[in-house]
This record gives structure tokens, C-alpha cells and sequence, in this order.
């Protein structure tokens, strides 16, 4: 293992909520971090909060090719990576229409999903250069229908991949009809844990590959992962945290998110090969994160090949 001191770490989704709470621990531990940022704008937001040995690039993960040109960056600079951290999300919450990337890609396919797979595939060789390396990836357990977010609307579900078959434009990967914002980041995060059990096998159980759940994370502000939600109103979202919150205390706070997502980036402990977390409620105000079983179509390795091939095929034609 490489000295667990002095990680080089990159991490997307890294200028907010869980990953910026992280990036915070793991500059603070001495880790040499880059994050990747949608802008000049929130880059320099980002590094004026944080130590200055944090490094950002900018890159918009709605566009392959910004994408693409972050990665050939990166290997021509040759560093060694012992961390690749694919945090950055998003959710429209209650939207009924999609909206598509420069690529024509529905954006929450895109960025969660897509940007990701090309980052892995992308920047592998820099992993593989790295003595110890590892791959985490932010999850959710909204991909499991029946975990108890899971259940809340319609469930992830991918179908035969009709959507993806049929090349960009499609709106719902399962090729459904009409747009479910909800739906489609469920069927992201139901992505995300397939993209990790197909990086494992691809790399043959060689190193960690961790998928994780941080549970419901929500700000004190307004601001916050909900912060696309189309259907509430800000005094109706208001309403949900303080329930969620401060009533029912089902609620992860950003802080220990991110503390629990630099553990995983750095936990010697953590075995090679496939790996899912979930920050599970444990008791009244309590989380504790576990070894959980990912829902069967979580573990459908031909479903993961085939997502990652199709996957690999739009991202080579656009
Ligand atoms: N919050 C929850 O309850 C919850 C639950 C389960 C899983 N998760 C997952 O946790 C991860 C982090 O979410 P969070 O709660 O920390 O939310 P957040 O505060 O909204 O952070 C999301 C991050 O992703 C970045 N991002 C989004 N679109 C981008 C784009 N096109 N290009 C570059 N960066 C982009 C954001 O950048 P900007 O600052 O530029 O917007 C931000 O840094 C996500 O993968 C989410 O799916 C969250």
C-alpha cells in the first residue's frame, strides 16, 4: 500500500455537500487532492475553502468531450492515481421532461453515469500505476426497490437496456415512455453499482472497487443535492427536512458523509474486489455503515457487461 499519508486522490462532485466534506478530511490528512469542478467559478470557491496544496480541474461531467479532455490531461501528465473517487450527482426531483447534454444524452444518465464510465475507463492506467489503488464510487440505496427509499415511487429498474440500445435521445434507460426525473436517478445509482461490479470483473478482484450509500444527507441550508427538485416549493422542502431532520432523525449530515467517504477512500481494511456500503439508520439519530447486499438487479453481472458496452458504444459515437 502506498503511504496512506500521502494518497493522490481524485474526486468529482468535490465542491458541495458529501464531497466537499470529504475533500475537506482527506486535504486535511495531508492527501494530495484533486477535484474536478463544473467551472471556474465554484473551482475557485472550492480551493478558497480549502488547504492550498488542493488541486481543481474544470470540467462540465454533462459533456463527454470535456470529459474526454480531463482524462488525456491527466495521462499525459502521467501521475499515478491511488484513488479514483466518483462522487459528483445529481437528481431532478419531481420533472416530468428531460433535458439532454451537447451529446443529446438525458443529463442524469450523463453525469452520473456516463462521465463516470469514461473517467474509469479513461484513467485506469493511472491506477494501475499506483501500488495500492482503489475506485470509489457514491451510490445510493434508492437503487435497491426494496430498501426503504427504494420503495418511495416508482423502482429502479433498467428492463432489457431498450433505451441505451436505441443510442442517445433516449429519455429512460429502460426505454419507458415519458420523462420520471425521480426514476431516472434511481436508475443512475442502480448504474453506478453495475459500473462497479463490471470494473471488478474486468479487473479480476485486483483492487477495492466500492460502491456506498451515505444514507439521506440534507443541508442546514437551502441549498443541498435537493436543490434541483421541481415539484416543492422552498417552504415545502423546508417542511421535509425538518421532519426528516429534526423529528423522525432519519437524516445523515453532510459532515459525517463526507468523513465516512474518506474512510473509504483510505481504509487499508477494505478488501480487493467488490464492495457495497450502506450508512444505514441504526437507531434514533444513529448511523452506522455496513457490508449490505446490493437488490438482485444490482448483482446482474450480464446486465453490467452489457451496461458498460452499450455505455461505451454511445460514448464512442458522440
Ligand atoms: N444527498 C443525499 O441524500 C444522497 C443520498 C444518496 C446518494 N447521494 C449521492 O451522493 C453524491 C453527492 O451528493 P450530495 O448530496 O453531496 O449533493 P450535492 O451537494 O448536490 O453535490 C453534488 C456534486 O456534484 C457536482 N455536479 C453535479 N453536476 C455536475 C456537472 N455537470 N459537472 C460537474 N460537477 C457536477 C456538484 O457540483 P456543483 O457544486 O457545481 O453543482 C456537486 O459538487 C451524489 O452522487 C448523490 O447521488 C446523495
Amino acid at each position: 500500500m502506498a503511504d496512506p499519508a500521502s494518497q493522490r486522490v481524485l474526486l468529482t462532485g468535490g465542491s458541495s455537500g458529501v464531497g466537499f466534506e470529504a475533500a475537506k478530511v482527506l486535504s486535511a490528512q495531508g492527501h494530495q487532492l484533486t477535484i474536478v469542478c463544473r467551472n471556474p467559478a465554484t473551482a475557485d470557491q472550492t480551493r478558497s475553502l480549502l488547504p492550498d496544496s488542493v488541486h481543481t480541474l474544470i470540467c462540465d461531467l454533462a459533456d463527454l468531450a470535456a470529459v474526454a479532455t480531463i482524462c488525456s490531461q491527466l495521462v499525459d501528465r502521467g501521475t499515478a492515481l491511488d484513488a479514483l473517487v466518483l462522487n459528483a450527482g445529481l437528481q431532478y426531483a419531481g420533472a416530468s421532461e428531460a433535458q439532454f447534454s451537447v451529446q443529446g444524452i438525458e443529463l442524469t444518465f450523463a453525469v452520473n453515469q456516463l462521465a463516470h464510465q469514461l473517467m474509469a475507463m479513461r484513467l485506469l492506467p493511472l491506477l494501475r500505476k499506483a501500488a495500492s489503488p482503489r475506485v470509489v464510487i457514491t451510490a445510493s440505496e434508492v437503487h435497491n426497490p426494496s430498501s426503504g427509499a427504494g420503495k418511495v415511487g416508482k423502482p429502479a429498474d433498467l428492463g432489457d437496456l431498450e433505451g441505451l440500445r436505441a443510442g442517445a435521445g433516449f429519455a429512460m434507460v429502460n426505454g419507458s415512455p415519458g420523462f420520471d426525473g425521480n426514476k431516472a436517478y434511481k436508475d443512475s445509482k442502480l448504474c453506478n453499482v453495475l459500473m462497479a461490479r463490471e470494473l471488478n470483473r474486468q479487473l479480476e478482484g485486483a483492487l477495492p472497487v466500492i460502491a456506498w450509500s451515505p444514507g439521506l444527507v440534507i443541508t442546514r441550508n437551502s441549498g443541498g443535492f435537493f436543490r434541483y427538485n421541481k415539484r416543492s416549493n422552498p417552504l415545502g422542502m423546508g417542511a421535509f427536512a425538518f421532519v426528516a431532520r429534526d423529528l423522525l432523525r432519519i437524516t445523515e449530515s453532510p459532515e459525517n458523509a463526507g468523513r465516512l467517504l474518506a474512510q473509504l477512500v483510505c481504509d487499508p481494511k477494505i478488501a480487493p474486489g467488490f464492495n457495497y456500503f450502506t450508512n444505514k439508520v441504526v437507531s434514533f439519530g444513529g448511523h452506522r455503515l455496513e457490508p449490505t447486499d446490493t437488490s438482485a438487479e444490482g448483482a446482474d453481472l450480464q446486465k453490467a457487461r452489457e451496461l458498460w458496452q452499450l455505455s461505451e458504444q454511445l460514448i464512442s459515437l458522440t
